[in-house]
C-alpha cells in the first residue's frame, strides 16, 4: 500500500480531467458550458462548470466500486488515522450513522445507545430495526448541558442486556468533550461487541499530540468523522473509518451503497483527499497553532466582564468527561444579563462575526486549523462590544435545573413507530398513549420523548414546566405542546 501522503491520488485525476476537458455528450446535464448558468457563474466564477465532472469519464474512480485513485485516496486517509479501512462519504456523518447502525444490527436486535445522540443516530435505528436501548444521557450542573456518556451507565445497560450487540456512543462532542472511549471499547469487546463511535466533531483528534486521540486510536471498531467539520473539507464531505474483524465489510459496503447517491460528487471526495494531504504534511503545525490561539482567546474571553469560558476543568471522570478539544471554544455568558442568541445576534449584526451555535446561555466559537492572529483578535474585539452593556434591567440569566424524568418505556421500536397513523390529542390526554412524534427541550438537546414511547404523568409535568420556562421544544408539530401527537 502507498503511504505517500504528499500525494492526492483522486484529486490528481480531477485535475488531470479538466486539463484535458474532452467534448461532453453525457452527465451532468451542463456540458461544462458556465454560459448556460450565468447565476451560478457570478456566484462562484466561471470555474463551477469545469470541476464538476463524474465517473461517465472513464479516468474519474466512482465511488460505489473504487478504482485505483480513490482506492489510494482512501487507504491514505486510513493511514493518517491508523484505520484498517477508510469509506469517503457524500451524506455527512449523518450517513456513516446510518451506516454503522445498518450494518452493527438488524431487526429487532438490541444496541445500546446514548439519548444524547444525533438525530442521525436515530435515523439509524429506523432503518436497521434495531431495539434501542438507551443510557441515560447525564446533564453536567454547572452547564446544563449533556457533556458526556457515563461509563457506568453504558456497564449498566450491557449487564443489564447480554443479547446487546453492539454500543455505539457520541466520541468527542459539539461542547468539546470526550468520553472514555478506552473504558468503553473495553466493556463492549468484553461483551463481545463492536463500539461505533460518532466523532463527527473530531476529524482533528490524534494529528496532534496535545489533542486528544481519536476514537481509531482508542481501539473503537467503526468511527465517524466529518471533515467538513474541523479540518475544511466541503460541507457534507466525511469519511467513516473500520478497524479490527469485529465488522461484517462486506454488509458496511452494502450499506453505504443504499444510504448514499448513485452520483457522488467529486467536489466533496476530491476536497476530502486534499485535505488529508493537508492534514498529513502540515496539520501538526496548523493544529499547533490553532491550539496556541485558542488559548488565548480562552484566556481573553475570562477576563471580559460577563463572560466565562469553559475548558479543561469540566473533565471529570464522575461525570464521564475523560478528555477535552482545546479548540472549542464554549463561552458562558449568563453573567452578561444577555441571553446567548442575543449574543449571537449581536455579534452579527454589531461586528459581522457568525458563531457556531447559540442556546440561551452559551454560544460557540470553534477555532480550526483556518485561524490566525487577526481573526481571533477580531472575534475578542467583537465579543467585548456584545457583552460591553447590559440589556435593560436585566439579571444574569440561570439554566433551568434539568433533572430529566427517567426514559419512558418502549412500546414499538423506532421502526416499528416510523410511519404509523397518528392523531393530536390535548397533552393532558396523552398520557398512557404511545408517542408519536419527537418532543425534545432545547438545551440540553436530550428527547424526553421518541416516536414509539409511552408517554407518562412525569413527562407531560416536566414538559409542562420547561415550557413555562420559555425552553423551545424540538420536534413537536405543536411547539406549545397544547396538543401531542399519539399513535392510532
Ligand atoms: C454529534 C453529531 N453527529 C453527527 C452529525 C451529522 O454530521 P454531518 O453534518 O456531517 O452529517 C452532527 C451534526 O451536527 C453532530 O453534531
Amino acid at each position: 500500500m502507498n503511504t505517500d501522503q504528499t500525494r492526492a491520488p483522486f484529486f490528481e485525476s480531477l485535475l488531470a480531467e479538466k486539463a484535458f476537458a474532452p467534448r461532453s455528450y453525457h452527465m451532468p446535464g451542463h456540458k461544462f458550458r458556465p454560459e448556460l448558468l450565468p447565476d451560478l457563474t457570478t456566484w462562484l466564477g466561471a470555474g463551477w462548470a469545469q470541476v464538476d465532472v463524474n465517473e461517465c469519464s472513464p479516468t474519474i474512480d466512482y465511488l460505489h466500486s473504487p478504482g485505483p485513485a480513490l482506492r489510494e485516496a482512501q487507504a491514505l486517509a486510513a493511514a493518517l488515522y491508523g484505520a484498517d479501512a477508510t469509506h469517503f462519504l457524500i451524506n455527512g456523518a449523518t450517513s456513516g450513522n446510518q451506516a454503522m447502525l445498518l450494518t452493527a444490527a438488524r431487526d429487532g436486535q438490541k444496541v445500546i445507545v446514548s439519548r444524547a445522540a444525533h438525530r442521525s443516530v436515530y435515523a439509524g435505528l429506523i432503518l436497521s430495526g434495531a431495539h434501542p436501548v438507551y443510557v441515560p444521557a447525564s446533564v453536567h450542573p454547572r452547564t446544563g448541558l449533556p457533556l458526556a456518556v457515563s461509563t457506568d451507565a453504558v456497564a449498566q445497560a450491557l449487564a443489564a442486556h447480554r443479547d446487546a450487540i453492539a454500543v455505539h456512543v457520541t466520541g468527542i462532542n459539539y461542547y468539546g468533550y470526550l468520553p472514555d472511549l478506552p473504558a468503553l471499547v473495553g466493556l463492549a469487546h468484553a461483551h463481545g461487541a463492536p463500539l461505533l463511535v460518532d466523532e463527527a466533531h473530531g476529524a482533528h483528534l490524534g494529528l496532534h499530540p496535545a489533542l486528544p486521540r481519536s476514537a481509531v486510536q482508542q481501539g473503537a471498531d467503526l468511527v465517524v468523522q466529518s471533515p467538513h467539520k474541523t479540518l475544511g473539507a466541503l460541507t457534507q464531505a466525511a469519511w467513516l473509518h473500520v478497524n479490527g474483524g469485529r465488522i461484517a465489510r462486506p454488509a458496511l459496503v452494502q450499506a453505504l451503497a443504499l444510504l448514499q447517491s448513485s452520483s457522488p460528487s467529486v467536489l466533496l471526495t476530491g476536497s476530502l483527499d486534499v485535505v488529508r494531504r493537508l492534514a498529513a504534511l502540515d496539520g501538526r503545525r496548523l493544529l499547533g497553532r490553532a491550539m496556541a490561539l485558542a488559548a488565548r482567546a480562552r484566556d481573553a474571553i475570562r477576563a471580559i466582564p460577563g463572560l466565562d469560558c469553559y475548558g479543561s476543568e469540566l473533565v471529570d471522570p464522575a461525570h464521564g468527561i475523560a478528555d477535552h478539544d482545546p479548540t472549542k471554544l464554549v463561552v458562558d455568558v449568563r453573567a452578561s444579563g444577555w441571553l446567548g442568541t442575543q449574543i449571537q445576534t449581536r455579534l452579527r449584526e454589531q461586528s459581522r462575526v457568525g458563531v457556531e451555535f447559540a442556546d440561551p446561555a452559551h454560544i460557540i466559537a470553534s477555532i480550526t486549523l483556518a485561524d490566525d492572529d487577526a481573526s481571533v483578535d477580531a472575534l475578542l474585539t467583537a465579543l467585548r462590544r456584545a457583552a460591553a452593556t447590559s440589556p435593560e434591567g436585566s439579571a444574569p440569566t440561570q439554566p433551568v435545573a434539568i433533572l430529566l424524568p427517567p426514559i419512558p418505556p418502549m412500546a414499538l421500536t423506532p421502526r416499528e413507530a416510523f410511519g404509523r397513523p397518528t392523531q393530536a390529542v390535548p397533552l393532558e390526554g396523552a398520557v398512557g398513549r404511545i408517542c408519536g412524534e419527537q418532543v425534545m427541550p432545547y438545551p440540553p438537546g436530550i428527547p424526553v420523548l421518541l416516536p414509539g414511547e409511552v408517554v407518562g404523568a412525569e413527562h407531560v409535568d416536566f414538559l409542562t414546566a420547561q415550557l413555562a420556562h420559555g425552553v423551545r421544544l424540538v420536534g413537536p408539530e405543536d411547539p406549545g405542546l397544547s396538543t401531542l401527537r399519539v399513535c392510532v
